[in-house]
């Protein structure tokens, strides 16, 4: 076996020896992170809005709702899940019995954070009757407050599924829940939240791209504005957008979701033109999103070695969250 270049520090906290790794390069790490997860029997699991590195090193690639139906199947002894935290702890609330890591623990969501659940029980407890539908970019502790779950794949099923003399609240997103108000007729009171990197795309500056390539379509995630979602050519989820620009022959496409999606839309159809949609400041890289990426490389190393971090939840809030959860799969 390889030497590796690693070193071990004690943790403040714990009376346990980590490993850490000092200087290994990219194919090293790549390496590793191969014959950890084979030695270990361990899954990776990764959201497409990885960096493309992660992305290829995944056993299983794809969106929210992919990942939670994958989550649901493994057999494996370990998960670990490249993407944010609400992601991970859908794994662990479906499979509770694997160990679940996450490279970075404080790749969060903004969206998620926009609905603290002491907040979101006051709103809830306001609408005895109504049926309670979240959007997966959400705490645990939400989950468990909520009736149904969905994602953006499956969200006008979910809604749809709804009997038509009920009342829905939708939460946390704003812009999704406007959407789907739209395409299902629907009345809902929705919750105020939203998605930084969504709500950063500018309009005026989309508008002027669109112009300079006239033969593009625009293409964007339904947790964009709804100016922004007037203009679009077509509305999806991550794996809907995907399958869009596989089947469509247009050959340009200004793109309006996190931009770690080009790399699989590239990836698939390297002789088309992927441009992501603009965003209002022009000194930011805001179409990333920055939670996503504190996932690295080294940081899945390190993660898959010490098994640490791990996503842990009692088993009531397991339980109480998994109701929502399962409803959703259910449905799928
Ligand atoms: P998808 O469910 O389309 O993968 O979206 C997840 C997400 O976080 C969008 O910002
Ligand atoms: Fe959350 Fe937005 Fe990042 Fe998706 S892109 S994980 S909704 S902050």
């Amino acid at each position: 076996m390889k030497s590796l270049n690693v070193g071990s520090i004690k943790s403040s906290n714990h009376s346990k020896y980590y490993n850490f790794n000092k200087s290994l390069s990219n194919s090293d790490l790549v390496s590793e992170i191969i014959r950890l997860k084979k030695e270990k029997n361990a899954i990776l699991l990764a959201h497409y809005y990885q960096s493309p590195e992660i992305q290829e090193i995944a056993d299983f690639l794809g969106d929210s709702l992919y990942l939670a139906q994958c989550a649901a199947k493994i057999s494996a002894d370990i998960i670990i899940l490249a993407g944010v935290h609400f992601m991970a702890e859908t794994a662990k609330i479906i499979n509770p019995s694997k160990i679940v890591l996450i490279p970075d623990l404080k790749a969060g969501c903004s969206l998620a954070d926009s609905c603290p659940p002491e907040d979101f029980k006051k709103f809830i407890n306001n609408y005895p009757d109504a049926v309670v539908v979240t959007y997966i970019n959400c705490s645990a502790e939400v989950k468990a407050l909520s009736d149904i779950v969905c994602t953006s794949s499956n969200a006008i099923k979910v809604i749809s599924s709804i009997p038509k003399n009920k009342t829905i609240i939708f939460a946390p997103d704003r812009n999704l829940g406007q959407y789907l108000i739209k395409e299902t007729g629907r009345n809902m009171i929705l919750w105020d939240g939203a998605c930084m990197v969504h709500e950063a795309f500018s309009l005026e500056r989309i508008i002027t791209l669109a112009k300079k390539y006239p033969k593009a379509k625009f293409i964007a995630h339904p947790e964009s504005t709804s100016p922004i979602l007037d203009i679009a050519n077509f509305i999806g989820s991550t794996s809907a957008l995907l399958r869009y620009i596989e089947t469509d022959s247009s050959n340009t496409y200004i793109v309006a979701t996190e931009s770690g999606i080009l790399h699989q839309m590239k990836k698939s159809r390297p002789n088309k033109i992927f441009i992501p949609a603009p965003v209002q400041d022009e000194t930011c890289a805001c179409s990333e999103c920055a939670f996503m990426k504190l996932n690295t490389l080294e940081k899945l190393y390190n993660c898959l070695l010490n098994e640490s971090p791990q996503i842990k939840l009692n088993r009531d809030l397991i339980s109480r969250s998994k109701i929502s959860i399962d409803r959703m799969l259910a449905l799928s």
